[in-house]
């Protein structure tokens, strides 16, 4: 053999070794046949690309260079090839044979949030609160006496009618509304009194896009020396204002109702919005009240006010059913 045709093999051998090489690596199929291949190839004492490099020394000064250049290139590529092999199978390979695979992308967990009517109440329990009220609470399951006769609603009065109530029993019913809640937290301690009580109330109504057997309330009272009507409208305009916006007008519309005197409708009329809207009643509280709860009328004086919680959380997010805030449709409820 000529020893330029020496020099051509040599340079082929080197083709073969990257070719041999490269393929050990990239079809090594587990840690341990990586290493095989790294021993056979790239091993520090008999290794084929150390065999490779021993060859050098007996190539002719001329072929040298060509072949210190492509031997270069060939370690080069299979030290790559290598890191590339030992990258791909060094995975937590024990997770994956339990069946679970910790390299996967993960599934996002889907974050709910408070319902509409939470995140009203909570806002309303907030706004009150400003104004120094705060929440009191009492029994969905309520008697007679507290939803009707101690606020002066007489035996005979047609809000009785077992048409328009959920009664229990002779003396027991769901309330129909939080108006109960003034009775209990009055019967409980002495004036002043400065309280919210929000809640859910059951009237057996044909369920429509307005009205549901069940709905909530939001009830305010303050009783104390020297409450007037004014006390009343500035609490509820400032409420209105906050809630739902600066532009939004406030309306007393004479009504009755017998736990308060004189009584009042309260309605509200939105910017561009082309109708009062009626939001619920108030008053101040009539002295039978008073008198029922062991108050002295001539003492202290109050209001009274009971709003539809549903109404205010429609109104404000322009929700026209009230059906969909008890259907639990993720896609609805997402919105809010
Ligand atoms: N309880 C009344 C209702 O459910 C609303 C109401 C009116 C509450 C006047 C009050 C009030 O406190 O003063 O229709």
């Amino acid at each position: 053999m000529s020893l330029p045709d020496l020099a051509v093999e040599a340079l082929a051998s080197l083709d073969a070794l990257e070719a041999d090489g490269l393929s050990a690596f990239t079809g090594s199929g587990s840690p341990a046949e990586v290493e095989a291949a790294r021993v056979e190839f790239l091993g520090m004492k008999q290794g084929r690309v150390k065999t490779a490099q021993e060859r050098l020394k007996a190539l002719e000064p001329s072929a040298k260079r060509a072949y210190g250049q492509r031997f270069n290139a060939v370690k080069g590529s299979l030290e790559s090839a290598h890191d590339a092999a030992k990258a791909r199978l060094d995975r937590p390979t024990l997770a994956i044979a339990d069946g679970f695979d910790v390299t996967r992308p993960g599934t996002r967990p889907k974050l709910g949030h408070r319902h509409p009517l939470t995140q009203t109440t909570d806002e309303l329990i907030d706004l009150f609160g400003r104004f120094g009220f705060t929440v009191a609470r009492g029994p969905e399951v309520e008697d007679v006496h507290h939803n009707f006769d101690a606020l002066n609603i007489p035996p005979v009065h047609p809000a009785r009618d077992p048409l328009d109530n959920f009664y229990l029993s002779e003396g027991t019913m769901l309330r129909s509304q939080t108006s109960t809640v003034q009775i209990r937290v009055m019967e409980s301690q002495p004036p002043p009194i400065r309280v919210i009580a929000i809640g859910r109330v059951y009237r057996p109504d044909t369920v429509d896009a307005t009205h549901s057997f069940m709905f909530h309330q939001i009830e305010g009272l303050m009783v104390d020396k020297g409450v007037t009507m004014a006390d009343l409208k500035t609490v509820l305009r400032l409420f209105a204002r906050s809630y739902l916006g600066e532009d939004v007008k406030i309306r007393f519309r004479p009504s009755f109702f017998p736990f308060t005197e004189p009584s009042v409708e309260v309605d509200m009329l939105w910017h561009g919005g082309d109708r009062w809207v009626e939001m619920g009643g108030a008053g101040m509280v009539d002295p039978n009240v008073f008198r029922a709860v062991g108050y002295d009328p001539d003492e202290v004086t109050g209001f009274a006010f009971g709003l539809g919680i549903e109404r205010l959380c429609m109104r404000r997010h322009g929700i026209d059913d009230i059906r969909l805030l008890y259907q639990n449709e993720g896609r609805f409820l997402g919105q809010f």
